[in-house]
């Protein structure tokens, strides 16, 4: 016996299939059993005639939802099925009994939470679990087209990132360690062999932000580049956002209808260029259309991006933040050395920041003052002070928090419903 997938059993439309998969929805009568089974393509109803089954009914009235079954019988069209097919079972094998499933649809996000090995089977994540799958391949397809070499950093880190206090401690040997918060600065010594690299890794953050797009461990995008200014990463930023749009809307059409997702909404940033404004230009739209007042020199804190993001349609890039309040290797614009030459790429639709780039600060003077005012060791920068000391070059890079990409693209509430299993400050398990 071939198995084929639900999805290729439909494609065929007529004769004998073989089919398995687990329950998803099952009623009937003493005589008539409807059993709508899914696997990973689809789902599909099953239906079982008492007459044809005498011996093996009591073992089939034990079949509830999530049983796990092999099928065999004859597909056909028919319009009020579920999916406008279905299969009169001719054969049928219990692989899996299930307990009662614990999860019915008027769960909260907590208990769902709590269930998460299990909800994970619902029709929701598992639209959600492929298009992730479209997003992080094309993500990868889009770098190594345009020759990017794929280079990997290490998770566990002496110290030295974008923040010290929101690094999480690893004991390691007795010894303090760290989870990584970015690749970035071991691709700034990789730039100088590969010149062009990306990747896709976990990173660690230990804020305690109870928001919908906070999460303590999140797949971060990253990609640094030798010679490029601020403008040609904010071009790669914009093709690599285009290019995984494109792809999901090709790919994913099924499950963003299984999401309700208005795929209206997503068509703008494929057509348009993405608008540049520097962060003067926003203070002053948000005074002018927004009435909301933000005192020059402070980050741009959520409600502020939400609100000036009202106004597009598109991904918008804001750049030159006051230097202060950046991260320390975010070189002085010289034409306005109150402000680095950085950008954030903001997402419409209330999404926020999707991503953080910049040019990189070579001048090592500057970066030693600057890590001083943000309180760092400069010891834990050592090699990183090294590397700028043979041939430096300009260069930079940006970091993609992935889930809210896929937030965004998928029109979720949360970003834990980004990842198969999330964390936060409150959620740890399962
Ligand atoms: O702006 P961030 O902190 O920049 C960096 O880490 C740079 N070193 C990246 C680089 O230039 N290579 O983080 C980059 C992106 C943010 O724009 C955001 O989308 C995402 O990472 N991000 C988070 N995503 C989910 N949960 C969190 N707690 C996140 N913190 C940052």
């Amino acid at each position: 016996m071939k198995f084929i997938s639900i999805e290729e059993a439909m494609k065929k439309g007529t004769g004998k299939v073989s089919i398995r998969g687990w329950v998803y929805r099952e009623r009937g009568s003493n005589k008539l059993r409807f059993l709508i089974l899914r696997d990973s393509t689809g789902i599909i109803q099953c239906v079982l005639a008492r007459e044809n089954f005498e011996k093996q009914w009591d073992e089939i009235d034990k079949i509830q939802i999530e049983s796990s079954l092999e099928i065999t019988g004859a597909i056909k069209k028919d319009e009020r099925a579920p999916t406008g097919y279905e299969v009169k079972v001719s054969s049928i094998h219990i692989v899996g009994l299930s307990n009662e499933f614990p999860i019915q649809k008027d769960l909260n996000e907590e208990l769902l939470g709590d269930r998460r090995h299990l909800w994970l089977r619902s029709q929701k994540m598992t639209a959600i679990l492929k298009i992730r799958s479209t997003v992080v391949g094309a993500l990868h397809e889009y770098f190594r087209k345009n020759n990017f070499y794929e280079f990997q950093s290490p998770i566990i880190i002496p110290g030295g990132a974008e923040e010290g206090p929101t690094m999480f401690e690893v004991n390691y040997f007795g010894k303090k360690m760290y989870l990584a918060q970015t690749w970035q600065l071991y691709a700034e010594s990789a730039i100088y062999s590969l010149e062009k690299i990306y990747c896709v890794a976990p990173s660690f953050r230990a804020e305690k932000s109870k928001t919908s797009r906070h999460l303590t461990e999140y797949w971060h995008t990253e990609m640094e580049v030798a010679w490029a200014n601020l403008d040609e990463l904010m071009d790669y930023a914009e093709g690599m956002t285009k290019h995984v749009i494109k792809k999901v809307l090709e790919e994913n059409k099924d499950e963003l209808k299984i999401l309700e997702r208005d795929t209206k909404k997503l068509e703008p940033t494929l057509k348009k260029k993405f608008p540049r404004v520097t962060y003067d230009e926003v203070l002053k739209d948000l005074a002018k259309k927004k009435k909301m007042k933000v005192k020059w020199g402070k980050d741009l804190r959520t409600i502020e991006e939400e609100k000036f993001m009202e106004l597009y349609d598109t991904p918008v890039f804001v750049t030159h933040y006051p230097k202060d309040v950046m991260a320390f290797y975010k070189p002085r614009d010289p034409k306005n050395p109150k402000t680095a030459r950085c950008f954030d790429m903001l997402g419409p639709e209330a999404n926020g920041e999707l991503i953080g780039g910049s040019e990189r600060d070579t001048n090592i003077e500057e970066l030693k003052k600057s890590l001083k005012a943000k309180g760092e060791k400069l010891e834990d920068y050592s090699y990183y002070f090294d590397i700028h000391s043979y041939g430096a070059i300009p260069h930079g890079g940006y970091g993609l928090g992935t889930e809210r990409l896929i937030k965004w693209i998928c029109g979720l509430n949360t970003i834990k419903d980004a990842i198969g299993f999330p964390r936060t400050m409150t959620r740890m398990k399962p």
